[in-house]
């Protein structure tokens, strides 16, 4: 039986990543989260009565609070999801990005090797404490962005270009460090655009079908032809479960669907999907610095751990197309707080 602290698990991959878990293993599951904009635990509704299931509302810069948690739970495994995560809110206020994305992945794995009576490294004993690993979930985007051709894979520099990208190839450098240092059993998991139910509507494919029903513009940035490399929220999660249960230590693993869209087209296909104009599509100004291309080679998980993406784009496109429909309700609680001054602030 193991006890997964998951932090950040009200948000979009960790909702869905806390029920995954919840239906496919019988491990207890803490998610800890602060419950900032993105948090909303209307995603873990149907969930909330599990036995196995476990809500703390804290802080991951907050060591004490970290600490408590991992004495009350006997924490084994840390999944840490937790983050801000816009690359938009990122350019506007770079520095709860390093707070959150830095300080506060540097405050958990130093509350785990507290926790796991792990000893300084020793060139003469390498052997990793057995039955507990810390998990940062990090992002495509440390590797900066591609021309037409070429591919991330794991030893591509990091090169971020962004504050987000940038907090997140930092965060990645603390865990490499207490690994190396301290014998701490690491994985760091690269992953790249997720898309599915509970999105929030900051980000572009839950925007665009909200703002398509309601009939308003739809903004595109710059040309529309930057491409993403775009992957089903449920694979994700069974990629990061598969590198929990088999991922060798200290390793870094890139997960990516082998699916690459440009923009426009996710923005085409979702108009007509639901009936709409194009004319309905309004190009805006650039994002700064906006990357043109990320492309994830998932040889090495796909090889190395047996894991391959289940769901086809068309399908899963369509699936969370319907989604965002039939649950009216969740999107409406959710842009009736601060999303619209949000809004009007960031495309103005
Ligand atoms: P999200 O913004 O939907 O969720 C972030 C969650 O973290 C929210 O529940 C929020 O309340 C919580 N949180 C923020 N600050 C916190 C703090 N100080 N303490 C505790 N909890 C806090 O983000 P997401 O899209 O679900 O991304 C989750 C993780 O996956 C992030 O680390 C992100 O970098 C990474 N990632 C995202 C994608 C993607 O396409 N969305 C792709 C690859 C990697
Ligand atoms: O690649 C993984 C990353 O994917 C994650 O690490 C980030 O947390 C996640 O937010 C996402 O970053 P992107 O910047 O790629 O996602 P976003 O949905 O913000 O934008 C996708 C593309 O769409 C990007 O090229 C910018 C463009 N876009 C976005 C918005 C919100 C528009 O053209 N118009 C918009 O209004």
């Amino acid at each position: 039986m193991k006890n997964i602290l998951v932090t950040g698990g009200a948000g979009f991959i960790g909702s869905n990543f806390v029920r995954y878990m919840l239906n496919n293993t019988n491990y207890n599951i803490i998610n800890y989260d602060l419950l900032t904009y993105s948090g909303n635990l209307n995603n873990l509704k149907d969930i909330k009565e599990n036995s196995n299931y476990h809500f703390v509302h804290g802080d991951i810069c907050d060591k004490d609070a970290v600490r408590k948690v991992f004495k009350e739970y006997s924490i084994d495994t840390v999944v840490n999801f937790a983050a801000e995560s816009h690359v938009d809110r990122s350019i506007e206020t770079p520095e709860i990005f390093v707070k959150t994305n830095v300080l506060g992945t540097s405050v958990l794995i130093d509350v785990a090797k507290e926790n796991w009576k792990v000893k300084p490294n020793d060139k003469y004993d390498k052997e990793f404490i057995k039955g507990v690993k810390f998990l940062q979930v990090s992002t495509d985007e440390v590797y900066g962005s591609l021309g037409k051709e070429g591919m991330f894979t794991e030893t591509t520099p990091l090169s971020p270009n962004s504050p987000y990208s940038a907090s997140k190839a930092s965060a990645d450098m603390v865990v490499l460090a207490y690994h190396h240092t301290f014998n701490i059993p690491v994985n760091i998991t690269r992953c790249s655009n997720n898309y599915g139910p509970y999105q929030f509507p900051e980000k572009l494919i839950p925007l665009m079908i909200n703002n398509c029903q309601q009939g308003k513009e739809l903004p595109v940035y710059g040309d529309g032809q930057q491409i993403r490399d775009w992957l089903y929220v449920e694979d994700h999660c069974s990629a990061i479960h598969t590198v929990l249960e088999k991922g060798k230590d200290g390793e870094i693993y890139n997960i990516g669907g082998n699916n690459e869209v440009a923009n426009m087209d996710i923005v085409k296909l979702i108009i007509n999907y639901l009936g709409k104009d194009e004319s309905l599509i309004k190009h805006v100004k650039d994002r700064p610095g906006h990357d043109r291309r990320y492309s994830i080679d998932n040889t090495k998980i796909t090889c190395e751990l047996g894991w391959s993406p289940k769901y086809l784009f068309d399908d899963g496109i369509k699936y969370t197309i319907d989604w965002y429909v039939n649950n009216k309700e969740w999107m409406d609680d959710v842009i009736s707080l601060n999303y619209l001054e949000y809004y009007k602030n960031m495309y103005k």
